[in-house]
């Protein structure tokens, strides 16, 4: 996720750029840049870091002119440093190109550019289109985008200047958005609405596959094939402050509500058919097949992810799996030996528990492999292959999207390595993919629902001071998730317990006010849920259940009912904790707490 802008007026382009720019940072911001054509060519800046940082390269080696575009980056592709940063600017020095989203061939098309002698400064994926722009130009810049972008395959919003007709913005966009803002004499471009909210309020919402023709007087919109279309701008009611959140009232709630897209983002590219296709992280079968055991590293909610990880990994590759809080791990005198693979998993790549962790067992010869969100943070440079898991940045402070991210990552590991050393079988794998596949749409699903039982529950249990979730096997990390969610931000103290557990000890809690969250999704150890519950209606506790639509004893069971879609148990994790996410955050709006920054909380722990 990166935020593109691009201005054509009367105005200095690096001032609209900027404040643009400012207003996109929350869609990345690990390095941001700007090309600008003033009829002397495209004069390019760029900085590593904050937009603060780009403005004070701009403050003592400005660029003036009226047309220009500008980007703020959330590694995808290559670190983050000056080099990758966008613009990125064509061999022949004429494109310059702003790019949002991922070209999944880019590796074949670099090799045909290279072939052909081109030569790459970064290593991006969007270098190669300005290349393949510069070689295709017919005179159009139009023309030239129409054909290039045939050749593309994944997501993109792409805008493109180029200076031999400096007047001018061309975009399109596949899979990514892009804004078209209509001013007078003057017109913008950008990824989202809130970057031209300072200009103007008339907005086009561009639509898959079409073209954008942006110059000061006007704005030409053109299907795949370049046949003119019709448009009327709508005025948006957004706010500036409403804008980033995008009419959310937290980050919170917006990154509850991006998790279908994040998690078809962690998916693209690595299903094809029936298959997991993990090709990207160069793992070898012969080497795996040696590997005697595996360790998960982890703090916090990663940590919970590396839980339902460990068994994921037991059951699709029968390597023995331990999970271990990093803090932990470092000073439990670990064995460690070459014949171990480690697996790092962390939102921010950059927490110092999970980051000594793992040199310890890089000092001890262990194979590595990271599941994280942030492109070139620390972690993914210390381990030999990174999964990323591509939710996009996350800035509420309680984990949502990296989590549901995770646990997908932990399927494509586990069922990769699981075929890779022959314990996962076809049809297995099949139904995985299959039921990894239908994710997206069942988590979208869950969450346009409006699930009333989560509110109610919400309103009726905000006062208690001790919450208890239970579940089992896939969905005990669940019940520890659910309970941390709700004790980081709504301070009422909750645990999550393996729901066998109840009966030696925490029954003991159980009263007539007393609520338990039981987690008994349709599988293997539901029915055992099932008795666990028995036992606490026995004492007259309150049950509120989490089950599998259709349900019927846990209907009868239940004092609340929130009902997930049916999927694979093994899958259940990923949408058994959405209305856990809901129940915390909706709990903690009625307390009136400060949800996306909580008390005592940071977002990323880079201290021991
Ligand atoms: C809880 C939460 C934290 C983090 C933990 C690890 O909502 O966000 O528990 O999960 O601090 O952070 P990362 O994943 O960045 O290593």
């Amino acid at each position: 996720m990166c935020g593109i802008v691009g201005y054509v007026g009367p105005r200095e382009a690096t001032e609209v750029l900027i404040e643009g720019l400012r207003r996109l940072e929350y869609r990345g911001y690990d390095s941001a840049g700007v090309a600008v054509m003033n009829g002397t060519g495209v004069q390019v800046r760029k900085a590593v870091g904050r937009l603060s940082a780009l403005e004070k390269v701009l403050s003592s080696n400005g660029i003036h002119g009226g047309v220009g575009i500008g980007h703020t980056r959330w590694a995808t592709h290559g670190v983050p440093n000056e080099v990758n940063s966008h613009p990125h600017v064509s061999y022949d020095g004429k494109v310059s190109i702003i790019h949002n989203g991922i070209i999944e061939n880019y590796r074949e098309l670099k090799r045909e550019l290279a072939e052909q002698g081109v030569k790459f400064k970064s290593d991006t994926d969007t270098e190669v289109v300005a290349h393949l722009l510069a070689k295709a130009f017919d005179g159009g810049l139009l023309t030239t985008l129409s054909k290039v972008v045939k050749r593309l395959r994944g997501a993109y919003a792409l805008a493109v200047c180029h200076s031999d007709q400096p007047d001018r913005i061309v975009a399109t966009r596949m899979g990514s958005p892009l804004v078209i803002g209509i001013g007078e004499g003057e017109n913008f471009i950008a990824s989202d609405v809130p970057a031209v909210l300072k200009y103007t309020r008339q907005i086009v919402f561009l639509e898959e596959g079409c073209l954008a023709q942006v110059t000061r007087d006007g704005v030409e919109l053109f299907d795949a094939d370049l046949k003119p279309l019709s448009f009327t701008p709508t005025t948006t009611s957004l706010t500036l402050d409403a804008a980033e959140k995008e009419g959310y009232e937290h980050f919170m709630l917006k990154e509850i509500h991006e998790q279908p897209h994040a998690l078809a983002e962690t998916i693209r590219g690595r299903i094809d058919g029936d298959h997991v296709d993990l090709s990207e992280l160069e793992l070898d079968a012969e080497s795996l097949k040696g590997v005697k055991r595996i360790a998960i590293l982890a703090c916090g909610t990663s940590l919970y992810s590396g839980m339902v990880g460990k068994y994921l990994l037991e059951r699709f590759t029968r390597i023995p799996t331990e999970t271990w809080s990093a803090s932990e791990f470092r000073y439990a005198d670990p064995v460690i030996d070459p014949g171990m693979l480690v697996i790092a998993v962390s939102q921010s790549g950059e927490t110092a528990d999970t980051l000594e962790a793992l040199r310890i067992v890089k000092e001890g010869g262990a194979r590595t492999i990271a599941i994280c969100n942030v492109m070139g943070s620390s972690i993914p440079r210390m381990v030999d292959a990174t999964l990323y898991t591509r939710a996009g940045p996350e800035i509420g402070v309680a984990s949502t999207k990296a989590y549901t991210t995770q646990l997908a990552g932990f399927v494509l590991l586990a069922v990769g390595i699981g075929r890779m050393v022959d314990k996962t079988d076809e049809a297995t794998e099949k139904t995985i993919v299959e039921g990894l596949r239908q994710m997206p749409g069942q988590v979208k699903a869950l969450l346009d629902e409006d699930i009333v039982a989560v509110k109610r529950c919400a309103k009726r249990y905000k006062d208690v001071f001790n919450f208890m979730y239970i579940g089992r096997h896939f969905n005990y990390p669940t019940a520890m998730e659910g309970a941390l969610k709700l004790k980081e931000i709504s301070y009422i103290h909750a645990e999550g317990y393996a729901g066998g557990e109840m009966k030696h000890g925490p029954l003991a809690l159980v009263e007539g006010t007393f609520p338990t969250i039981a987690i008994a999704p349709a599988g293997r150890t539901r029915e055992k849920l099932i008795s666990n519950v028995q036992e606490i209606k026995a004492r007259k506790g309150v049950v509120v259940m989490l089950s599998t639509h259709g349900d019927e004893e846990a209907r009868e069971l239940a004092d609340y009912l929130i009902e997930i879609p049916a999927c694979e148990e093994e899958l259940s994790p990923i949408l058994a904790v959405i209305p856990l996410q809901l129940l915390a955050y909706y709990t903690a709006t009625q307390l009136g707490r400060d949800v996306d920054k909580p008390r005592n909380l940071a977002k990323s722990v880079t201290v021991e």
